[in-house]
């Protein structure tokens, strides 16, 4: 069901900026509608700034009008499943505890949970009284 989105993932993670840790990250984001935005990891000198594949993909969805969001892949090793990391499982529940997260190490071998089942309890624009 998700394997082109995966495909996608796959092939942003070849895009990947990653001279300091050498581990490709790629990530895909399927809107409500069906489109789908690419991402890689995209690393820097000063590691603060570093951002994940997650954010990236999730990130050109949103400033191309897109919030309406179904599900996100993402692939990063291919021997075990990458999951977002808790600054992404933050940035992700900001639009919707329902969004689908598929973890892949291929387009045959993955795993789908819910961003609430990541981040459990979490904080969001619900808990603030003027959105
Ligand atoms: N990384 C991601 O892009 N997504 C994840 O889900 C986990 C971590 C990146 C950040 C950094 O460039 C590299 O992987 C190592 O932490």
């Amino acid at each position: 069901m998700y394997k082109e989105l995966i495909a996608k993932a796959i092939e942003a993670r070849e895009k990947a900026y990653v001279p300091y840790s050498n581990f490709l990250v790629g990530a895909a984001v399927k809107t409500k509608e069906g489109k789908i935005f690419t991402g890689c990891n995209i690393e820097s000198a000063s590691f603060t700034p570093t951002i994940c594949a997650e954010r990236t993909a999730l990130s050109k969805a949103i400033s191309e009008g897109h919030k309406e969001i179904e599900a996100i892949a993402v692939v990063g090793s291919f021997e075990e499943y990458t999951f977002p990391c808790g600054v992404c499982r933050q940035f992700i529940v900001e639009f919707g505890k329902d969004i689908k997260i598929i973890v892949a190490k291929n387009t045959d071998e993955y795993k789908i949970y819910q961003i609430s089942d990541l981040l459990p309890h979490s904080f969001g624009p619900e808990d603030i009284d003027n959105v």
